[in-house]
């Protein structure tokens, strides 16, 4: 008898990871790598996350389950923290606490999804879209964008797809770091109300921008979901700790589903997690130093030829065109790595077809990396232009 994993567990690798693994490597045989290539903040959480966690394992407690849809006091705090960011009135019962934005992916598409609905996503995009969607039974309807329309999807591609089930759509965006202009999003969502297409808005890297604020669509959409946590803008990404704001009939199925699925999120991180939202000058202070790395490192590139990059209005990422320099971006990450020393995505992880002459650069770690890593980028382009 011959045993064979599923089918629905056929879905491409993490190039990301794959990278992360091979710098890995050389750094245990002693070789100085520099990380541009994981997508999480250097930073760590802010103190006050750590000290309450601290308070919380000092006094040797049991670390229950919790309810399945989270602790009332975080999603309370949530509620508030949309009422003082956002202008926008959430009840904390249509709030809804999640082992990340990973596992409120997996719980939103199933309660509101049944196998076979079609989900538009944007190409480039974060590949775990496409491979969860997969996983689930759902088909990927995939909308290409280009840097004229921000890599963001246009109203027009979307009412060329005609009948999809839903959409996911991210701004700040990863791998580009774009944001939606405002009007555009809230003609899609509005659209997708309509049109009875439910809206999935991944606000994960709300928070992380230079120029303008991202919009949000709550407040806007009445069937929308939002999904957004605790791992970027509050650096908490190793906590597993995140939200999702869903329309009220989706509250009870997510509760099932989370009480079968996961239980509950890790109790520990749920109670630490109320204190991140006291930390806002801390975390301001890291998005300035963001901003600066965003800076050097636009310079470096244009420095090394490389300019034409999608705008990063926000995250921490620049998606970057190297088509003069080659056509295999995999390959050229191999090189970068075993001869300069830096580690960064290729493009095939956010687009199979077009990322094979892009690379993502994640500068989330430290201002002194990102002038080494310039450094060591610009004197290997050098070499290999030569
Ligand atoms: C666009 C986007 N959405 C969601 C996630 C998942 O984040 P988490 O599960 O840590 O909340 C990531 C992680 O990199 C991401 O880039």
């Amino acid at each position: 008898m011959i045993f064979k994993p599923s089918k629905r567990s056929i879905i491409e690798p993490f190039f990301a990871m794959e990278m992360l693994r091979e710098a890995n490597q050389l750094e245990e045989k002693g070789k100085n790598i520099i990380h541009l290539e994981v997508g999480e903040p250097s930073a760590g959480a802010p103190s006050a996350v750590y000290m309450k966690a601290q308070k919380i394992l000092d006094e040797k407690k049991p670390i229950p389950y919790t309810d399945a849809l989270g602790i009332s006091i975080l999603r309370e705090r949530i509620s508030e923290y949309y009422k003082s960011s956002y202008d926008v009135i959430i009840p904390y019962q249509n709030i809804i606490i999640t082992t990340g934005t990973s596992a409120g992916f997996v719980l939103s598409l199933l309660s509101a999804f049944d196998v076979g609905d079609k989900v538009a996503i944007s190409v480039p995009g974060y590949p775990a879209y496409k491979n969860i969607l997969i996983s689930l039974g759902l088909n990927p309807v995939e909308i290409t964008t280009n840097k004229n329309q921000k890599y963001q999807p246009t109203l027009i591609q979307i009412k060329k797809l005609g009948n999809i089930d839903g959409i996911i759509v991210a701004s700040p965006s990863n791998p580009t770091g774009s944001i939606f202009d405002d009007k555009e999003l809230e003609e899609i969502t509005n659209y997708c109300d309509k049109k009875g297409i439910r809206i999935l808005s991944d606000e994960i890297y709300h928070g992380i921008t230079y120029e303008k604020k991202a919009l949000s669509i709550a407040g806007i959409s009445k069937s929308g979901i939002i999904l957004n946590g605790f791992s970027k803008y509050f650096c908490m990404t190793g906590w597993r700790v995140g939200w999702l704001i869903v329309p009220d009939e989706l509250i009870k199925p997510i509760e099932k589903l989370s009480q079968n699925l996961f239980i509950s999120t890790n109790a520990l991180s749920q109670m630490a997690a109320v204190d991140a939202f006291d930390c806002n000058d801390e975390l301001q202070e890291i998005i300035k130093k963001y901003k600066i790395n965003r800076d050097i490192l636009i310079d470096s590139l244009n420095h090394m030829g490389i300019s034409n990059i999608a705008p990063c209005d926000g995250a921490f990422y620049i998606y970057a065109d190297i088509s003069h320099l080659t056509e295999n971006s995999m390959l050229f990450c191999k090189d970068l790595l075993n001869n300069a020393g830096v580690a960064i995505t290729p493009g095939i992880d956010f687009d199979q077809t077009n990322g094979k002459s892009f690379v993502r650069f994640s500068y989330s770690c430290d201002e002194e990396n990102i002038v080494e890593a310039s450094k060591r980028m610009l004197k290997w382009v050098k070499q290999i232009n030569i």
